[in-house]
């Protein structure tokens, strides 16, 4: 027996010698590359955690996390509603262990987001006096941003101010507090947790009409001469329809103002808009190529700009738990992201590590 192993040692020796020993080291899903290994000299890759992900309690998927990203931004748990359900009551619980979560594991944490007019707290919601809206968006401002100081890397300080036309949507914000909230919410942002990246994040800024609309924003802020470090192009963008030339223009213009760029909430839907439920029981081969190749076009135009772009976060870790399944309609399946149900690596996964190789 013992003559046997020695037999096999020089074996195993030259296997670990020509092996990449990050694929070695994974015992989430053998062999199986990893996204920030292979875009560690580009930019960060992110997932959004749902609470499911922050509690633990789905361990396969927390080893993939772990291997997989190295940011993370939380799905739900630091919008106003959920950490801030009452006048004077915060509920930490949640974005502290998801904090300490990527402390312990080497992920940044951008948290998500301060200032945006859905998921609002109900005491907010039939609010009339603007004296009160202004005290909640002063105090709710201060107190969640200063806790974190510090501690995560950025803050997306106000989320989707802005209407298709690029005009200042029409949110309880505006209504209360004029067109200067946004301008302020960053002033008290800065103020509270002035270690902290501050940006403005939007979905369909890549769109022009939009995309001058967020130009005008972050010139505004910047004239006030308040800082803001980037801006986030969301990227919920639907197979067949993915606006490349407009993807890649807008971060052009966005790193021209002098501030980060990143693809914050990245997914692309596989259904059209408002169909019923065409895939309950799987994708189509001719589909899952279409996600894989669309995929791949957008990572390799990513890289192009890798001197501008320092993040790329995915909306979610696996199908099963995408937002997509529930949006814009409840209960279809969707197929949106890199890793199946399973929390196994698609087509697609192999094709953004392909072009990450270069
Ligand atoms: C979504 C979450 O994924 C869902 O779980 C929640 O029910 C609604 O919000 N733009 C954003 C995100 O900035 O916060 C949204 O997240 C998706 C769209």
């Amino acid at each position: 027996m013992k003559v046997q192993i020695r037999a096999y040692v020089p074996l195993i020796t030259t296997i670990l010698l020509f092996s990449d020993c990050s694929t070695i080291k994974n015992t989430a899903g053998g062999g199986v590359p990893s996204l920030k290994e292979t875009y560690k000299n580009d930019f960060l890759i992110g997932a959004a955690l749902g609470a499911r992900y922050i509690q633990r309690s789905d361990l396969r998927a927390d080893s993939l996390i772990k291997r997989q990203f190295n940011a993370a931004t939380p799905e739900n748990v630091m919008k106003a509603g959920i950490i801030h359900p009452g006048w004077n009551t915060y509920r930490f619980e949640l974005a502290d262990q998801l904090v300490e979560y990527g402390r312990q594991n080497n992920i940044r944490i951008n948290a998500h987001t301060l200032i945006w007019h859905n998921q609002l707290p109900g005491f907010l919601r039939n609010m009339e006096d603007a004296d009160s809206v202004r005290a909640f968006f002063e105090s709710h401002i201060s107190t969640v941003a200063s806790r974190y100081d510090g501690k995560v890397y950025s803050w997306d300080v106000v989320n989707e101010a802005l209407n298709e036309d690029g005009t200042l949507r029409n949110s309880i914000f505006l209504q209360k507090l004029g067109p200067a909230y946004v301008t302020e919410a960053f002033r008290l942002a800065g103020k509270a947790a002035p270690h902290t990246e501050l940006y403005y994040n939007d979905y369909g800024i890549e769109n022009p009409r939009k995309r001058a609309g967020a130009v005008a924003l972050v010139k505004k802020i910047q004239a006030a001469g308040i800082r803001i470090d980037g801006i986030g192009i969301q990227g919920h963008w639907q197979l067949g329809k993915v606006p490349y030339k407009n993807i890649e223009e807008s971060i052009r213009v966005f790193s021209g103002l002098g501030i980060r760029v990143m693809i914050t909430e990245l997914d692309l839907s596989v259904l059209p808009e408002h169909a019923a439920d065409p895939y309950p029981h799987g994708l189509p081969d001719s589909v899952q190529n279409n996600l894989a190749r669309e995929y791949e076009t957008l990572f390799r135009l990513f890289l192009q700009y890798r001197k501008q772009i320092s993040r790329v976060t995915f909306w979610g870790v696996e199908d099963g738990h995408s937002w997509l399944n529930d949006w814009p309609v409840k209960g279809r399946t969707n197929y949106p992201l890199l890793f199946d149900r399973n929390d196994v690596p698609k087509k697609a996964f192999y094709s953004v590590i392909d072009a990450g190789k270069k």
